[in-house]
């Protein structure tokens, strides 16, 4: 079992940048395993699997079961379920989906969007033994109260803001904090002031680690691309280049041929 612990991965903070990769299923997860550092079930598997406009209709039903999947695929990291919309109103309300998810499934931790108003929620379920990962900056789950996404810390207010959330949010208990969509110099400081790692996406590289959505990643979720994206593989031109030659073989009977036929 090389599953790294939470301690470990805290250490990595002046030591070397974590790496952190969404998976929704076994078999993808299967092929992180051994690479990265984290994987996050991320409710954006509503948007890039489900194809639904935003990720506020995934349901904890549907995390518990893709962090099921992930956790069977990939046994030797460190698995995050991603708490969707709805399922943490209250403390309470929290306490009982992160159980749930602990119970339900094998993952390590959960993660939480939200700044200081989200403080006392993070230290109740700390309290009761729940690994909680932080969610600051651009928060997905706003999209529709905000009317939109839009870049935060372009402004004093905004970057005050952003390092009272993360403050409030590492003195609740929070084990790493995700900062998503803000300005460089912003992420920079907060990586700088607080002692757990910030984990970034779209906030620049002085932060002590990266996380992207897969599919993102690999090229193949082609709706829109963020300027924080970098493709690794053109993944969605490779399939359609491959079931094409598949339909062209098929067709034309090249397909099986004697060395795949028993
Ligand atoms: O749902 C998700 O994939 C996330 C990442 C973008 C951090 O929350």
């Amino acid at each position: 079992m090389n599953k790294k612990s939470i301690t470990k991965l805290q250490s990595f903070k002046n030591e070397k940048p974590i790496t952190m990769i969404t998976a929704y299923d076994a078999l993808f997860a299967s092929l992180f395993d051994t690479n990265v550092d984290m994987i996050l079930v991320g409710d954006s598997l509503n948007m890039s699997f489900l194809g639904k406009d935003d990720t506020l209709s995934a349901t904890l039903d549907q995390m518990i079961y893709h962090t099921q999947a992930v956790c069977n695929g990939a046994p030797n990291t460190f698995v995050i379920c991603d708490m969707p919309f709805g399922s943490y109103l209250t403390n309470d309300q929290a306490l009982e989906s992160s159980v749930r998810v602990y119970k339900e499934t094998k993952a390590d931790a959960v993660k939480i969007e939200g700044g200081k108003e989200k403080a006392p929620m993070i230290q109740h379920l700390t309290t009761n033994g729940i690994a909680v990962i932080g969610h600051i900056g651009l928060m997905p789950q706003m999209v529709r109260s905000e009317g939109g996404y839009s870049v935060k810390g372009k402004d004093e207010v905004s970057k005050a803001k952003i390092l009272e959330d993360a403050k409030a949010v590492e003195s609740a208990g929070a084990c790493i904090l995700v900062i998503e969509g803000v300005k460089s110099d912003i992420a920079q400081l907060v990586a700088q002031t607080l002692k757990i790692p910030v984990v970034g996406i779209g906030a620049g590289k002085e932060v002590d680690g990266q996380v992207l959505v897969w599919s993102d990643m690999l090229g193949f979720f082609e709706a829109f691309k963020p300027k924080f994206v970098k493709h690794y593989l053109n993944g969605a031109t490779q399939v359609k280049e491959a079931v094409q030659q598949y339909v062209d073989e098929v067709e034309s009977k090249a397909f099986p041929d004697s060395d795949h036929c028993y």
